[in-house]
């Protein structure tokens, strides 16, 4: 294999598990990779993840079982051959993270095997883990590795802008990256650019994701002409901590919370994680303790997200609630200090013992199930441009996704973009002179108020109107307003200097076109797409695609 002089030159966009995972693989065929993160190298959604990674471990588990459990969560929206393709490499990435240092939480006993908890939707225990905190445990571990190889560099507070496509607009040739430092946009040649930058849950005012996720790799594929799948599925999370002493309103701090590793929280975006169901915690209505979920679904607390998270709003809107409350106090405290430590810090900080005490919840947007359509490889429509993780719509999700099956797909896919390069690097066509980011027809803005208020007004008509349960009237209602923030956007982005703020803002307002779009093609309610207006589900299941836009990327 080459070494790095020789290697094509991969651009991966985000430093989460898919983009590390695939630096790291590339690494080991000996191809040079440049990471790109809007924060720090450790960063993104990954780090912030604390179930687990569903893969099968347990004797009396089977792929197949995996397989079955995928497909009932994706309401018939799955695509057959991802959901195989990724349950089958499951237990092969679990032993690669370990050999590479994530030390998972392991039963106690002298065997040492791998405590599997069990999540929503698994029909097994399944859920590998590292107590509470499991995307911190991969995220550090990959970042720690990444950042001492020497065939892979990190470029640390940059934000992609747009895709450069060559001029018959087939092929990828380089990014457009603005550097949060100098505030400069580079025009950067790669021969290979691979979309790994989480999905669009920051469309919501309320989220479980880091201010990051503001669909930065799903808007700039639908610009150069990529076509984007099931973006009406949005994941709602039924247990997000409601903590009404702090807000969520403002702009954003774009995934890197200004520098720091510790996520900066709103009223609701810290994660209750399902585990703690999978533990045997219960809803209960804080009015009058009853416990609801028996009333909805035979599964109870552990039915699949979608089907709890409706529930939950349910019992909120019917009742006029703020919340409704998790309760895991029946198990002993050293059995909720030991499996849930950081849950039960958070929550002590802010004068809370899940030992004794409920906890109040709410559902709030967490994962993005449509994106980019790509195949197995993680190929998209333009040559030569990978997508992976959230970012990318494998058919592995459908219409709702499994628990723990996220970090799952990004190591399988990461590592399939990874090896398809590998193999086609006898093909590629060398790097290409661009042209450089046109700054001399525009100025500076003294409108940055505009940028916020715009950003406010966008997640919050989202959350009002393409929320949980939707409505025809409601989403027409918000894709009028998206079209005009969208005008407004233009206006800003043709006229002046950029800035993260402003970026991420676009790519927001075309993600929330995007899913209002496919939301109103759907003329049914399936997973988590659940409309007043077309209650039933039709006997065939079908993906919404939606065309790449092919203008108006590129060079201003
Ligand atoms: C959780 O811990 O509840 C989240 C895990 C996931 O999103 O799959």
């Amino acid at each position: 294999m080459s070494g790095p002089a020789a290697s094509p030159k991969v651009l991966i966009i985000g430093s989460g598990a898919a983009g590390l995972t695939c630096a790291l693989k590339l690494a080991r065929h000996g191809i040079a990779s440049t990471v790109v993160s809007k924060a720090q190298l450790e960063s993104g959604a990954t780090l912030w993840a604390q179930g687990g990674i569903s893969a099968v471990f347990d004797e009396n588990d089977s792929l197949e079982a995996h397989v079955r459990d995928t497909l009932v969560a994706g309401a018939g929206l799955c695509q057959d051959e991802a959901v195989r393709f990724t349950v089958e490499r499951g237990p092969g990435v679990v032993r690669w993270l370990q050999e590479s240092g994530v030390d998972f939480t392991r039963e106690s006993g002298a065997d040492g095997k791998l405590h599997l908890t069990r999540e929503g939707g698994h029909s097994h225990r399944r859920v590998v883990h590292a107590a509470d905190s499991t995307g911190h445990a991969v995220e550090t571990t990959l970042a720690g590795l990444a950042a001492a190889n020497p065939l892979i560099q990190v470029r640390e507070r940059t934000i992609s802008l747009d895709l450069i496509l060559d001029e018959q607009r087939k092929r990828v040739i380089g990014a457009y990256l603005y550097d949060r430092r100098t505030k400069r946009v580079d025009a950067v040649p790669a021969q290979c650019v691979v979309l790994a930058s989480g999905g669009a849950n920051q469309v919501y005012l309320y989220s479980s994701n880091p201010f990051g996720a503001s669909g930065d790799g799903i808007a700039m594929a639908w610009r150069a002409g990529c076509r984007i799948a099931n973006m009406e599925f949005m994941q709602f999370h039924p247990t997000i901590l409601y903590n009404p002493g702090l807000t969520n309103s403002g702009l954003t701090n774009s995934g890197g919370n200004g520098g720091s590793s510790v996520p900066a929280q709103g009223a609701r975006s810290f994660l209750i994680s399902e585990a703690l169901r999978g533990e045997g915690a219960v809803l209960r209505l804080p009015t009058t303790g009853e416990r609801f979920m028996p009333r909805f679904d035979a599964r109870e607390e552990l039915a699949p997200r979608d089907v709890v998270a409706r529930a939950i709003d349910h019992e909120m809107k019917r009742l006029g609630l703020s919340h409704v409350h998790l309760d895991i106090s029946h198990k002993d405290a050293s059995f909720i200090e030991e499996h849930f430590p950081s849950i039960h810090a958070h929550c002590a900080a802010l004068g809370l013992d899940i030992t004794r005490q409920p906890i109040p919840v709410v559902p709030a947007a967490h994962f993005t199930c449509g994106g980019v359509l790509t195949d197995l490889a993680g190929r998209t429509d333009v040559e030569g441009l990978y997508a992976a993780g959230e970012t990318a719509c494998t058919g592995l999700h459908g219409a709702n996704r499994l628990a723990s099956n996220s970090i799952l797909e990004c190591l399988v896919f990461g590592e399939a973009v990874a090896d398809n390069i590998a193999d086609s690097l006898l093909v590629m066509p060398p790097m290409q002179e661009l042209r450089p980011w046109d700054e001399s027809r525009v100025s500076h803005s003294d409108e940055d108020v505009v940028v916020s208020h715009n950003w406010l007004e966008l997640r919050t008509f989202m959350w009002d109107y393409v929320g949980i349960v939707r409505t025809t009237k409601r989403l027409v209602r918000a894709l009028n307003r998206i079209t005009l923030l969208q005008q407004e956007i233009q206006d800003f982005y043709g006229n002046y200097r950029v800035d993260h703020h402003l970026i991420e803002l676009r790519n927001l307002a075309a993600c929330a076109d995007l899913i209002v779009r496919s939301a109103l093609a759907r003329h049914e309610s399936r997973g988590l797409h659940y409309t007043l207006d077309y209650p039933q589900t039709l006997a065939q299941a079908v993906p919404t695609i939606l065309p790449g836009r092919v203008l108006g990327i590129g060079a201003r």
